[in-house]
């Protein structure tokens, strides 16, 4: 490997590790970034975890009956907001590589109400859906962790359908370069601050992922007080901002900016960098489905069933249960609704990991 490669895996971990640690919920970011109305139908649990840098729903163009995919999801409050914004007629595909961050997500759709919101584990960098499969992409805070943003980015545009739209927030710098003991700081990184670009370069590494009709449509000063707001922000990293970084910069280190752009109507080959997961023999894509504490007898069949004639024919349903009864329950109406059985996996507490098939009937 490498050493670019290495630095890559070891960044990846170090995020990994950072995010999986986060235990304290906080509801200042929710309350700064998002409007009582955005607000009305997010449970607390998401909200109150929210650890994105911006609000560009409110630009994202997204109309009832949209496909739509949140990269990075978190806890889930983009994702509800959407999936509101979308309806039942459309969905939201919550992409996150921690199942932590994907349980929240799942349990604070079941808590609002929604049937069209599906987690979905997978990294940036290889996005586990077909080229050409959503209507949006949104993203809040995410791009920038990936220590391979290009390929981020190049994965965004595949998996759009020609015309599709990207809009994210995200933190960029000005050409002033941080303390490197701040640039060093693991938790700089996981923070959003370490791996950011300038604005320039962001939308160069767009323009060559293959969009078009690339804008900024807002810019929000970001300081270390709004840090401070964040779990991944230890108090030593704020403290050593406060020493190091010149006191006119602390209410501005960085920049939150709001990007819409496009993909052309007609897609050629694929952008460069891309990879597509539905060559050679067809894979579909991999949904999941927490059922939290559903059980058998309190609808979960119906809601499996739902979901399940809810994705594309070859796609994969991946189901987690804790009711014991679901490990023949589930097979066998699998199987009576002509659909196939991958696998079923027993867990220690009882419940399974099903994965099934949804066939063309
Ligand atoms: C700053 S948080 C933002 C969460 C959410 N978008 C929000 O606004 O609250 C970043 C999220 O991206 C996820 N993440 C980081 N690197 C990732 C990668 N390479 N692939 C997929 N998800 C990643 C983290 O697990 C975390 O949930």
């Amino acid at each position: 490997m490498d050493r670019d490669l290495m630095q890559s895996a070891e960044i990846r971990e170090m995020v990994r590790d950072a995010y999986r640690a986060i235990g304290s919920a906080t509801s200042s970011v929710a309350s700064r970034l998002y409007s009582r109305e955005d607000l009305a139908n997010v449970p607390r649990s998401a909200a109150s975890r929210a650890l994105g840098v911006g609000n560009h729903l409110r630009h994202a163009e997204i109309v009832p009956g949209s496909i739509v995919l949140d990269v990075g999801c978190g806890a889930g409050i983009d994702s509800i907001i959407a999936a509101g914004i979308t309806g039942p007629q459309g969905r939201v595909i919550a992409l996150d590589f921690l199942p932590e961050m994907l349980s929240r997500t799942a349990s604070a759709a079941v808590e609002a109400g929604l049937h069209n919101l599906e987690t979905l584990e997978g990294e940036m960098e290889a996005i586990p859906l077909p080229d050409a499969s959503v209507d949006h992409v949104i993203a809040n805070g995410v791009i920038n962790l990936s220590p391979r943003k290009s390929r981020a980015l190049a994965e965004c545009a595949r998996v759009l359908r020609a015309g599709g739209g990207l809009c994210m927030s995200d933190l960029t710098m000005q050409d002033e370069e941080l303390p490197p003991e701040v640039l060093t700081h693991p938790a700089a990184w996981a923070g959003c601050v370490a791996g950011v670009l300038t604005e320039r370069l962001y939308l160069e590494k767009l323009e060559r992922a293959g969009f078009g009709e690339i804008r900024v449509v807002s810019r929000q000063p970001f300081g270390i007080d709004d840090c401070a707001e964040y779990p991944l922000f230890t108090p030593e990293l704020i403290a050593l901002m406060r020493k190091l970084i010149p006191v006119e910069r602390h209410d501005s280190v960085a920049t939150s900016i709001v990007i819409k752009a496009r993909v052309a109507s007609e897609k050629s080959a694929g952008p460069e960098g891309a990879t597509s997961h539905a060559e050679g023999a067809k894979v579909g894509a991999i949904h999941h489905f927490d059922a939290g504490n559903m059980g058998c007898a309190t609808g979960l069949a119906e809601e499996f069933r739902r979901r399940l004639e809810a994705i594309a024919p070859g796609d994969l349903l991946e189901v987690v249960a804790r009711d014991p009864a679901a490990k023949e329950d589930l097979p066998s109406l699998t199987r009576m609704l002509g659909h196939g059985v991958k696998s079923v996996e027993s867990r220690s507490d009882g419940g399974i990991v099903m994965t099934v098939e949804r066939r063309a009937i």
